[in-house]
């Protein structure tokens, strides 16, 4: 479907919440999600990440979606649209600029997946026990070059091919048919994981919380996770609200689109933590190999670990690739609305710009000496970007976002546009509250916190 401008505009409500959906779940749910709640305390941790998502995560996602279907623009074009002449463009520009940062090295990782999903259907992990040996695995796979690069490049080309179909041939067809197969998948190895050995004591350190391990990082991660996962603070969700149809409730939308996400982090986290105990890993060391080392040995273990196994993988690669397709979707709008570009022109562009940009990740885990423990910082340049964009930039951005819609569009500009049509505005005075108070102040003090205790890192 088109709209008058001959943008395109999502096939029905379903269409978008699923796409939306599909933005918001990724390796940041079930990659990120469970090594970030590792490392940072548990369940103290998981509960911060809930109240982030309902406090800061659904009236930013709102906003987004109001900026974005109100100037039906991308979010450089929205910005200008709605403050012309001013500095607020910047805005807009941060997240393009983020969008590509975070595509570079989050198909990084989503390579890995499609590795490990090779991996496992040749039979290399049919007959691994030993959790060092799945250790040393992932790391001769990740410190290797020519996979770590060559899957890199395999996935860029996948999201392309998606991205050039458009909206709703390409993003939202397949979304359709892939989101609720992950769902499924999800539940069956969760299923599994949950009736192990020892399985009780990962859901203790997963559900019981412990509130003396609060420090500022936690909950500067907490609140980064939670940006992270619903894709916030880059304009990812003004770019997919900008192909949202009129007739639609909002609020329902963005309602949906956070219980869902929510909900797959804490499936995930279900599936996650009773491995570790199984296999008899501690949750404070676990990393960003924590999936790909820890699942391989546990499907071995498993009566048919072979099909759940190879599904996992899959299911990961799946819920990857709907979300670098939103993070390629942002910068290819961006092209193709303020360059007149053709879409196909602004795909090829922005994938070879992806996938130079993800070298120096995909060199950062072991292949390259320097860009695994850069000079100074001492940390691997994928984790550093993971940090600088994944965390600080988002955490910017949606401080920005909230500050603009409140005290520069006006809260009387997104009541108009969410109420479009007899539309209501469920919890407007709840959201009102939010955006002008508690979103603008409790980011700054977090991001003020954090970078003073240097915690993020
Ligand atoms: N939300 C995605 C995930 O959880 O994997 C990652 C992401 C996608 C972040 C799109 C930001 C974004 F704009």
């Amino acid at each position: 479907m088109q709209t008058s401008q001959g943008r395109g505009v999502w096939g029905s409500r379903m269409g978008f919440v699923l796409a939306a959906a599909g933005s918001a779940i990724g390796l940041g749910n079930i990659w990120r999600f469970p090594y970030a709640t590792g490392q940072n305390g548990g369940a103290a941790f998981v509960l911060l990440y809930i109240l982030f998502v309902i406090l800061i995560g659904a009236p930013v996602m709102i906003a987004e979606l109001a900026i974005g279907r109100n100037t039906q623009l991308n979010p450089v074009g929205a910005f200008r649209k709605l403050a012309p002449g001013s500095l607020w463009t910047v805005v807009g520009m941060l997240g393009v600029a983020t969008g590509v940062g975070i595509l570079s090295y989050y198909s990084v990782i989503a390579g890995w997946t499609v590795g490990y999903f090779v991996k496992t259907i040749s039979g290399e992990f049919s007959t691994i026990i030993a959790k060092d040996i799945s250790q040393q695995i992932f790391e001769n796979f990740v410190g290797n070059p020519y996979s770590a690069v060559g899957y890199l490049f395999v996935f860029i080309i996948f999201t392309a091919y998606v991205v050039v179909g458009g909206v709703s041939r390409g993003i939202e067809r397949w979304t359709k048919i892939l989101m609720p197969i992950l769902f499924i998948l999800l539940i069956l190895l969760t299923i599994r994981s949950v009736t192990l050995n020892n399985a009780a004591e990962g859901l203790v350190f997963y559900l019981k919380p412990d509130f003396t391990k609060i420090t500022a990082g936690t909950v500067g991660n907490a609140l980064g996770q939670a940006l992270f996962s619903l894709s916030l603070g880059m304009g990812a969700m003004i770019t997919y609200g900008s192909y949202i149809s009129k007739r639609d409730n909002l609020t329902i939308s963005a309602g949906y689109v956070c219980l869902f996400d929510t909900l797959i982090a804490i499936i995930a986290g279900l599936m996650i933590f009773p491995a570790l105990s199984f296999v008899g890993l501690k949750p404070e060391e676990s990393g960003p190999g924590l999936v790909f080392v820890l699942l391989p040995s546990i499907f071995a273990e498993m009566p048919g670990g072979f099909i759940f196994g190879a599904g996992f993988f899959l299911l990961l690669s799946v819920a990857a690739l709907t979300s670098t397709i939103s993070l390629m979707e942002v910068t290819v709008s961006y092209m193709v609305d303020e360059w007149k570009w053709k879409r196909v022109n602004a795909v090829i562009v922005m994938s070879i710009l992806a996938f130079l940009l993800g070298i120096p990740s995909a060199l950062s885990t072991g292949a390259s000496g320097w860009f695994t423990d850069l000079p100074l910082l001492h940390m691997g340049f994928l984790d550093l970007a993971n940090a600088l964009l994944g965390n600080y930039s988002l955490t910017i951005g949606a401080f920005l976002i909230s500050i603009f819609v409140a005290y520069k569009w006006g809260l009387k500009s997104v009541f108009k546009e969410i109420e479009l049509n007899q539309n209501i505005f469920y919890f407007n005075k709840f959201w009102a509250f939010m955006v002008r108070f508690i979103c603008p102040v409790a980011i700054f003090i977090i991001f003020v916190y954090i970078v003073i205790t240097g915690e993020y890192f």
